[in-house]
């Protein structure tokens, strides 16, 4: 079976409709067809200030999530970051193969650099996609299914494994990115030029799938939709009743073509009403079941050291490998 890799950091109390439909329901699809490693991104997640206890409590919730949307250990090996110690080291040998410059131009470092006071942007924020990388190469997958927002790492990693294999010999399969096109990038409700965001969206503009479907639906209600009243498909001119549209389209499986239909001389309210029910009948079983695998953390727990077990497996056999080419003395 081919193999596929993908993490996702555990900052937000929830994840966002961004998430589930532009990568973990790939993951979960993914999962029955190929050899499937996802992990909670909990090294990435303190390259920002943090706060210890939550990051505790969101890397499980974020497990929890993982679990209640599909996701299973017996299936796919599901882990955290930080008990695979390969990561780290891997990331170092990268950080020493990465050039300045091209980490400099990386789009999501520059973002969120900006919105840091200078003296708080740590060297970790800039080593991030340096990180990533070797996240990546440590499992040699073939397809890595992300949101579009991450292409750039992606891109970042093919480089980083090409120029490895040219100096010290073959170590690295440059993988691909695995996006798909109708929920590559699902947009801020309130500013839909913009990706929906965990870090940047407003409240207003984000659907967490643990809120309250209420608010939800309060929420898609008054998402910000254009002038006109014709419920159609159009990036350019329509981007918030797009938006909507290929949410609607993703979680119920219905063509956009069709909705379209269906609306025919109906209004945006008809479709902001109806989509909040479908939100509401997709998150209202996860809900329940997140907050049942969150009374038995220790369950959690086991789920994740058996994950880590399996990780380290593939990831210390790259590593020596990786270690040996680069002229370090064989250890133990
Ligand atoms: P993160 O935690 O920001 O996001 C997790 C996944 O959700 C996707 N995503 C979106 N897709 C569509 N529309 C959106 N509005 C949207 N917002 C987020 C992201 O593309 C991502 O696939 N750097 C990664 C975590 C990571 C990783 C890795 C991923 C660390 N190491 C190795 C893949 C492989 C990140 O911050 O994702």
């Amino acid at each position: 079976k081919p193999r596929v890799l993908s993490g996702i950091q555990p900052t937000a109390d929830s994840f966002h409709l961004g998430n589930y439909l532009g990568a973990v329901r790939q993951w979960v699809a993914l999962q029955e067809t190929h050899d499937a490693f996802y992990f909670i991104a909990d090294l990435h997640a303190i390259t920002v200030e943090h706060d210890p206890k939550l990051l505790r409590k969101r890397t499980r919730v974020s497990v929890a999530q993982l679990l209640a949307l599909g996701l299973d250990p017996d299936r796919a090996t599901l882990f955290v970051q930080s008990q695979v110690p390969e990561h780290a080291e891997l990331g170092w040998v990268m950080q020493c193969l990465a050039g300045f410059g091209e980490a400099s131009r990386m789009t999501q470092f520059k973002d969120k650099s900006a919105k840091q006071s200078v003296d708080r942007v740590t060297v970790g924020l800039f080593a991030y996609p340096v990180l990533q990388a070797a996240d990546i190469l440590l499992y040699r997958p073939r397809y890595v299914p992300v949101g579009e927002d991450q292409r750039q790492h992606l891109e970042l990693t093919r480089d980083l494994a090409h120029r490895f294999n040219t100096r010290f010999g073959k170590a690295f399969q440059p993988p691909e990115a695995y996006i798909l096109k109708g929920t590559a990038k699902i947009y801020d409700l309130q500013e839909p030029s913009a990706k929906m965001s965990k870090s940047a969206s407003s409240p207003g503009g984000i659907i967490e799938l643990l809120d309250d479907p209420k608010v939800s639906a309060k929420k898609i209600r008054s998402a910000v939709t254009d002038t006109g009243r014709e419920v159609v498909f159009d990036q350019e001119n329509k981007p918030g009743v797009s938006n909507l549209l290929s949410i609607y389209s993703a979680l119920t499986g219905r063509e956009i073509d069709e909705l379209q239909t269906a609306y025919e001389g109906k209004g945006y309210g008809d479709l902001k009403k109806d989509l909040g029910e479908v939100v509401a009948d997709f998150v209202t079983p996860v809900r329940d079941q997140v907050k049942s695998y969150m009374d038995d953390p220790a369950e959690l727990d086991k789920v994740l050291a058996r994950g880590a077990e399996r990780a380290r497996e593939v990831a210390s056999g790259t590593l020596a490998r990786v270690y040996d080419k680069l002229g370090f003395l064989a250890g133990r």
